[in-house]
């Protein structure tokens, strides 16, 4: 079957990443960790520009977001509180022989013939037990008479004898006999004539009875060697030395995730998998000093929540930024760096007022009119226009660094999709070559980033397991509540009250402690205090750089030193976040003067960007290599910038462009403020 050609470009982008030092296995040398990758020189480049255009974007170009760096391990508490120790696991299936994990959710569908192996025995000594049985003149084996055995036995003795079978295939060599039962007294057999002959030696058990059940998928087209290869596979795994398969029937089954797509092996049934890295703080490895290395930045921030508020005199709506690592024992990582183990995350945690607080204040929530960005936050937005404002400013980020609108796909969670305490979520997806395709065809796109309205849950969460106040006083609220009508009060109070006891049943207080625990929540936000709602911009950096090398990556024609057309490779990274910005080639590397006057320029642009000088090969190869990492702008200096012919052109360079491949002439005092307003 030919490649499909999205598994081809991701060869070429896998092996682009390697050659020019974007993307390392990590541990590469002892044989690579799965799951974990390191960034070379350029990616390590990319991966800075990338986090320092979200920080800009989403902390210092804002009066309302503060920033923050935790520490990756936490007290274990925290991991309580936000759920992950109970509920943060994907179910797994497991190959019986390959012991290799699926996600239960991520194995594709097969349909095809299962087969069932109800057991195996050691070739040789079923040989020489078929051999003794042949020359027996009694019934040897216990509970059969002598003619049924005899009949037996006989038919088994041709079967092994003339094919060096694979396996027995009982319905056919042992037909209408009580087969299971013969074939266990056959092993009792067996077992006598081992104890007889112990010269024989027979390394392993003499068999095993121990079902596996095999698919041979339709899409095979059936062979049958795989089949028995994967039923041999098993038993030798347990033991069995050259074994004879036992198969008691097969079945026909129908889209079934039931099997290692890799070998045909049924996969055990779907277990929980807690998904976080444990490990012991301190010298003494008890449960008592277990801890985790996090699996997500949110956490931290709204532990932390409280010291931001008071220390960044930020008042609610307004945000806590972080970007770091987090860390997840994901049962399969696949698809390159997209799903690894160790990745980072930039998190965005944005606090805003309830709604029964915004309703208070401005006699009424806004309700988003039209799809699109609602403009500058208003006074009286509730969740729903912060949500809708926040996917759009992820979605504009995106573009401004080179991700087109059309390659992106806003996705929304459907209500069973949701998490419980979610009101809405949608998913930013970027079309890898990777993703699957919808029934016309069209890529449908990988999850780069969730934006959660997440209500008051988490820090309603750590309020109760920290025994800490995690409100908030809100003097307008206070104010404005005390003007309002008896009657409005009521119907606020009641739609808070409505909501905390929702959530404190939820967390399992009996009903009676839940009316009390939400009447003193309500009767606080009568006097301006509530437990802020949040809404959570949450993005992954390698998903995001992975999708940016896949759209960055372009090949076209371009001419040789000699004119000839040749494939070119480029990578057409935005400015912005380019890892090079500007090379700087002198035309000549013998020639001091235009090397001097190279090393001049780069040292012009240095301290602005990162700028790298190449005097190494013809001119042509010195671009293309730059191409193929991305670089945007080449400068080369000549001997015209040299003035050798005349004043005009003196202190003049070649500017090139990587896209179009145009080339310009430009003053060096101009170089540098339009490079800059390129990669800002
Ligand atoms: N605090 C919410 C949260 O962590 P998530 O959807 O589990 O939500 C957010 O993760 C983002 O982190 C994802 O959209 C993705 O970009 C990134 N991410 C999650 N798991 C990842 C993994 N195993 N490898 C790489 N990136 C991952």
């Amino acid at each position: 079957m030919p490649e499909p050609k999205e598994n081809l470009l991701m060869e070429k982008i896998v092996s682009l990443c390697k050659r020019r030092g974007f993307i390392f296995q990590s541990s590469e040398i002892y044989g690579g960790i799965n799951g974990f990758w390191d960034y070379g020189p350029l990616g390590a480049e990319l991966k800075r520009n990338v986090k320092e255009s979200w920080w800009l974007t989403m902390t210092r170009q804002r009066e309302d977001v503060a920033g923050l760096e935790a520490t990756i391990i936490m007290s274990p508490e925290i991991w309580k509180a936000s759920g992950h120790v109970a509920t943060f696991a994907d179910l797994m299936v497991e190959c019986p022989i390959t012991n290799k994990r699926f996600r239960a959710d991520q194995v594709d569908e097969q349909s095809g013939f299962a087969h069932r192996f109800i057991g195996a025995f050691n070739r040789t000594l079923l040989s020489a037990a078929m051999a003794e049985l042949a020359s027996s003149t009694t019934s040897p084996i216990h509970g059969f008479d002598k003619a049924q055995t005899n009949e037996q036995v006989l038919k088994l003795i041709g079967f092994i004898n003339r094919s060096n079978p694979t396996h027995i295939t009982l319905n056919t060599v042992l037909a209408g006999e009580p087969r299971e039962d013969f074939v266990r007294a056959l092993y009792a057999y067996c077992e006598e004539v081992l104890k007889r002959r112990p010269a024989m030696d027979i390394k392993g058990p003499v068999a095993i009875f121990e079902e596996v059940n095999v698919l041979q998928p339709y899409s095979s087209g059936l062979e049958t060697k795989n089949l028995y290869k994967t039923a041999k596979a098993f038993y030798e795994k347990r033991g069995i030395v050259d074994p004879i398969l036992l198969l008691a029937g097969r079945k026909e089954v129908d889209k079934t995730t039931a099997y290692n797509p890799e070998n045909g092996a049924e996969l055990t049934k779907p277990r929980p998998f807690n998904l976080m890295f444990k490990t012991f703080v301190g010298p003494v490895e008890s449960d008592d000093n277990v801890a985790y290395l996090r699996p997500e930045t949110a956490q931290a921030i709204f532990a932390q929540f409280k010291n931001v508020l008071e220390t960044s005199r930020q008042k609610v709506p307004f945000g806590i930024a972080q970007i770091g690592k987090a860390f997840r024992n994901e049962v399969t990582p696949r698809n390159y760096t997209f799903r690894s183990r160790e990745f980072e995350q930039m998190e965005l945690e944005f606090f805003i007022k309830p709604d029964e607080a915004i309703e208070a204040i401005s006699s009424s929530v806004a309700t988003p009119a039209t799809k699109g960005h609602p403009g500058e936050p208003q006074a009286n937005w509730g969740w729903q226009l912060w949500h809708q404002y926040w996917v759009e400013e992820r979605i504009k980020f995106y573009e401004d660094i080179g991700l087109p609108r059309n390659s992106l796909v806003e996705y929304w969670q459907k209500p069973e999709e949701l998490a419980h305490y979610a009101r809405a979520t949608v998913d930013i997806l970027y079309k890898f070559p990777f993703s699957k395709r919808d029934e016309k065809g069209e890529l449908m796109g990988e999850e780069l980033e969730g934006i959660a309205a997440r209500s008051d849950f988490d820090l309603s969460q750590h309020a109760r397991f920290s025994g800490k106040p995690m409100g908030v006083f809100d003097d307008e609220l206070k104010v404005a509540w005390e003007k309002l009508p008896k009657e409005k009060q009521d119907d606020l109070w009641r739609r808070y009250y409505e909501n905390r006891k929702k959530y404190l049943v939820k967390t399992g207080l009996a009903s009676e402690q839940a009316s009390k625990n939400a009447t003193n929540d309500a009767n606080g936000l009568a006097k301006g205090q509530y437990l802020p709602h949040v809404i959570e911009p949450s993005a992954g950096v390698d998903r995001l750089i992975l999708a940016l090398i896949c759209n960055a990556y372009n090949e076209d024609q371009a001419p040789d030193e000699k004119g000839k057309m040749e494939t070119r490779v480029v990578l057409k990274f935005h400015p912005r976040i380019a890892p090079i910005k500007v090379a700087i080639f002198p035309l000549l590397k013998n020639k001091p003067e235009l090397v001097a006057k190279a090393k001049a320029v780069r040292d012009l642009l240095r301290p602005h960007m990162n700028a790298f000088y190449d005097e190494a090969g013809a001119i042509g190869r010195r671009y293309r290599r730059q191409d193929e990492i991305g670089t945007p702008f080449g400068v080369t200096i000549d001997f015209d910038t040299l003035g050798e012919k005349g004043d005009e052109l003196k202190d003049t360079v070649t500017l090139r462009h990587r896209d179009t491949m145009k080339q310009e002439r430009l003053k060096i005092s101009e170089l540098l403020p339009f490079i800059m307003s390129k990669i800002h």
